[in-house]
């Protein structure tokens, strides 16, 4: 199992760069070496910045296919959605095939959405790069601390999230794992004394993820704090 490689930059529009460089080196690479990438995005406002500088960064997406890590149990023109925020950042300013975009159904609620979901996320896995962020207590995607979940499952429904709104669904910590390359994205001061928890090995949601490949968090010298 990889490691956790920890990358500094001065600030969140710097993390987000490197993001899309990653992003762009890891398409390349998947579509050379098996004509497809598999893409899973993230919610919140370090991810933004990313779907903002891709908007404005000219690509090939015809063999591009985008999944989310994450959403939220709301309707789907509800501007707080996760799908929402990317298309509007970024999706609907790029000549994207529309069948390439496989959002959660979570205007059904968390049970049925997280069920189809599950069947469809069964037949891509591993995905080739999964992209995350990490709140200020530690969740990543919708896996929140003291919340449960069945291992068993790809995608769990959650429940009374302290993050509005209280139902989503979310990929499983070993589903977010299955990929070639794992990215987190923390920017900011409210995420110092989290990312001190996650190097101090800390009883963190996000700390519970691993892959094969190692883990790559970028994060900006807020978050870094003392530790850069
Ligand atoms: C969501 C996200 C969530 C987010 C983190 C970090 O639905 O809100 O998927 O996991 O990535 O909360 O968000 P910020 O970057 O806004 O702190």
């Amino acid at each position: 199992m990889g490691g956790i490689r920890w990358h500094c930059f001065p600030d969140a529009p710097a993390v987000a760069r490197e993001a899309v460089q990653r992003i762009l080196e890891a398409a390349r690479q998947a579509i050379e070496q098996r004509g497809e990438f598999h893409l899973v995005l993230a919610g919140g406002s370090t991810p933004r910045l990313v779907y903002r500088q891709l908007a404005e960064t000219s690509a090939d997406y015809s063999h591009w296919h985008f999944y989310l890590g994450d959403e939220r149990c709301l309707e789907p023109d509800d501007g707080d959605r996760n799908s929402f925020m990317i298309r509007n950042d970024w999706l609907d300013h790029s000549a994207i095939p529309e069948e390439h975009i496989h959002w959660i159904s979570a205007e059904l609620g968390p049970e049925e959405a997280a069920h189809l979901y599950e069947s469809l996320v069964r037949s891509v896995l591993p995905f080739d790069l999964v992209m995350l962020g990490m709140g200020e207590d530690g969740h990543t995607a919708s896996l929140f601390p003291g919340h449960r979940h069945d291992q068993s499952r790809l995608v769990v429904p959650v429940y009374q999230s302290p993050k509005p709104p209280l139902e989503r669904v979310s990929l499983n910590f070993s589903t977010l794992s299955q990929t070639r390359e794992l990215l987190v994205l923390v920017t900011g001061e409210g995420k110092r004394s989290a990312v001190q928890a996650w190097r101090d090995n800390g009883d963190l949601p996000v700390a519970m993820l691993r892959c094969d490949a190692g883990i790559d968090v970028l994060l900006d010298d807020k978050a870094a704090g003392e530790q850069s």
